[in-house]
């Protein structure tokens, strides 16, 4: 572990945090940072995580839920319960994207997207951060010690996908509603427990991301980065300080705010 033991602000020593979706792209980028901080981690994913050094590691676990389903969070819950103590913080990071040419919309006009589409997304997106709130913040909120919750949005939360950035490949492609009114719908879903569980010290606080390079083409590259104050998109380990950031006592007077990180997208 290469923690700071200096760094009492930021420290995430021995907190006990769920994070669902942690087998993805960006969540295993958090699993990993995490870890290494010395944080107890609970991986709550539908699939299995790549076997790498932080799978193995003692201070990581990986939990099989689907998310969806009330009662499959529940017993992942139990399992944390039982095995470190109730969790200090919730990153509610899984969701369900549409990344430039994605097979599953084969035509992306706005009139034709599937209705299963749309259910789909809002039930990962929406549904199942409800549900991990009821299910796992109410445990949170009876613990005396407060805690944190992280839900994760996107700058398509905040205003529309620009679809012109797509618009270079021969398919039809535009970045699904759903995804789009999925992520806007985590902002206030934050906001308004923030406010319930004020009084319990458990602060709600949303992460706005902009993309990340992940191996798009280079003219989606391109069009996307001309969109970025920045000139650039992400990285993936870009956003690791954010999170430890709202989950440690150097935010203990942030809840229900919108913590941005799109490089200045919604800036102009
Ligand atoms: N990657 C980006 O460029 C970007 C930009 C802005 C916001 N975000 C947000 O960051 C978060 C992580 O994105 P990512 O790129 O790592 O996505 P990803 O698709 O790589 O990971 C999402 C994870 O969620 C899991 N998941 C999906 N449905 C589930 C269910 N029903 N139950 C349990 N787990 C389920 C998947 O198995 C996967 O491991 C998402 O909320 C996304 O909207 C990503």
């Amino acid at each position: 572990m290469n923690h700071n033991k200096n760094n009492k602000l930021f420290d995430v020593r021995e907190k006990i945090i769920i994070i669902t979706g942690g087998s993805g792209n960006l969540g295993s980028i958090y699993a990993e940072h995490l870890v290494n901080e010395g944080a107890l981690v609970y991986n709550l994913d539908i699939k299995d995580p790549k076997k790498n050094k932080t799978s193995s590691a003692k201070n990581y676990n990986f939990l099989q839920a689907d998310l969806t389903k009330r009662n499959a969070i529940k017993i992942a819950l139990e399992e944390v319960v039982k095995t470190s103590g109730i969790p200090d913080a919730l990153i509610n990071n899984a969701a369900l994207d549409s990344p430039p040419g994605d097979q599953a919309i084969i035509n992306g006009r706005f009139e034709d997207y599937p209705e299963d589409a749309w259910d789909d997304v809002i039930e990962v997106n929406l549904k199942s951060i409800f549900l991990c709130c009821q299910v796992i913040g109410a445990s949170m909120s009876k613990n005396n010690n407060g805690g944190s919750i992280v839900n994760i949005s996107s700058h398509y939360g905040i205003v529309s996908p620009d679809q012109r950035i797509y618009s270079y490949r021969k398919q039809e492609f535009n970045k699904p509603i759903s995804y789009a009114t999925s992520k806007s719908g985590v902002l206030n879903l934050t906001r308004y427990l923030s406010t319930y569980w004020g009084s319990k010290n458990i602060r709600v606080n949303t992460l706005t991301l902009g993309g990340v390079f992940d191996g798009q083409d280079e003219q989606f590259v391109n069009n996307y980065s001309s969109k970025v104050p920045l000139g650039r998109m992400a990285t993936k380990e870009e956003y690791c300080g954010a999170i430890q950031f709202l989950i440690s006592s150097a935010s203990s007077y942030m809840t229900g705010a919108n913590l941005i990180l799109d490089g200045g997208w919604t800036a102009w």
